[in-house]
């Protein structure tokens, strides 16, 4: 008797060892399925051994239930805790598809204001001109009066700015630094002056309190207007093809005698007239001159020996005029729309 009895648990508990063997072997929930139905179904190994008790006497009867009851208890727990780690595999792979494109991460880029001045800086330097810079906060000195614009001259008007003492004020154009290198440096002198300038004008469409100008001055002996109207040209066809015409006339600036407005031939209708340059056949980009000999008295140049050109440029303009865009506020209203044009 004693020989059934431990030759039924033993059986139980190969049984045990046999499953624990092939429940490592688990590696999806069809295997696990599968499994269950082996040990737990209605005819598995588990089901047939409960069927088996009637063999037994019944004293023995409760020992071996026991044994099978721990059996069932010990697989169906083990079965349920693969399963549950098989569904969360399951989901996370539903979750991350390795098929699909990947994100993108968004590095950012240059506004097309600072893409155009380097390439104005780039052009300029390749002509030999030298970077100055000045500050944003001028002095009425540097901004108007050393410029041949006294207090009360009506040029004062043009440029209403915004004041922050009687003599300090935002800077209206770049101009300014034209004074401040002639006032520490020995011709000959050949730079630009790329910066922000600021207006009290209403924001329009071609108007905006805050915009950009690169001011250029040649300082030597012998210099003449000839070279003025070279180095415009040279400019315009680097910047916008070997097809450009300028066209220079006449005008009046207090720094500048002679002084001239300068234009660009409209690249989009070659002249003939179109949306872009309001028919008008060009595109007027700033005012330039030759040096008064009176600016030159402020700086103790010598105008018996020097004399120079000079020019300024509108940033937001060459933007405009190379990108075809209508309204100079699209480049500070930071819409990720427009910018991402560029
Ligand atoms: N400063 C002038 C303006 O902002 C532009 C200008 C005109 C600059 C003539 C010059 C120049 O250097 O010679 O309207």
């Amino acid at each position: 008797m004693n020989n059934v009895k431990s030759n039924i648990l033993d059986e139980i508990n190969s049984l045990k060892n046999q499953f624990n063997k092939e429940f490592d072997k688990i590696i999806n929930i069809s295997d696990l399925n599968q499994i269950r139905v082996n040990y737990l179904g209605r005819k598995g190994f588990v089901s047939s051994y409960f069927r088996r008790l009637g063999e037994f006497s019944v004293e023995k009867r409760p020992l071996i239930g026991n044994e099978l009851n721990e059996l069932k208890k010990y697989i169906e727990e083990k079965l349920k805790e693969v399963n549950k780690r098989l569904i969360q595999i399951e989901k996370t792979e539903k979750r991350y598809d390795i098929t699909l494109p990947g994100f993108k991460r968004f590095i950012g880029k240059k506004h097309p204001l600072t893409m155009i001045m380097e390439e104005i800086k780039s052009i300029f330097s390749f002509m030999g001109f030298e970077i100055a810079e000045g500050p944003e906060i001028e002095t009425d000195y540097y901004n108007f009066e050393a410029l041949n614009i006294p207090p009360g001259h009506p040029a004062r008007e043009l440029q209403d700015t915004f004041y922050l003492t009687n003599n300090m004020l935002l800077r209206t154009h770049t101009s300014p630094v034209q004074i401040r290198i002639m006032e520490k440096t020995k011709p000959p002198i050949r730079i630009i002056a790329p910066g922000r300038v600021f207006r009290r004008d209403t924001p329009d469409a071609t108007h905006s309190p805050i915009f950009m100008q690169v001011e250029g001055l040649y300082v030597d002996k012998n210099v003449t207007f000839a070279e003025l109207k070279g180095i415009i040209l040279t400019f315009a066809r680097a910047m916008f093809g070997k097809d450009m015409k300028i066209r220079f006339r006449s005008s009046f600036f207090p720094f500048t005698e002679p002084s001239a407005e300068y234009d660009f031939l409209c690249m989009f209708c070659k002249g003939k007239g179109c949306k872009i340059c309001k028919g008008a056949g060009w595109v007027e980009i700033s005012g330039a001159g030759m040096v008064d000999p009176e600016v030159f008295k402020f700086v103790n140049i010598d105008p018996e020996i020097y004399s120079g050109y000079a020019f300024g440029m509108g940033v937001e303009r060459i933007a405009m005029f190379k990108y075809q865009i209508d309204d100079i506020r699209t480049f500070y209203e930071n819409d990720m729309r427009f910018l991402n044009q560029f």
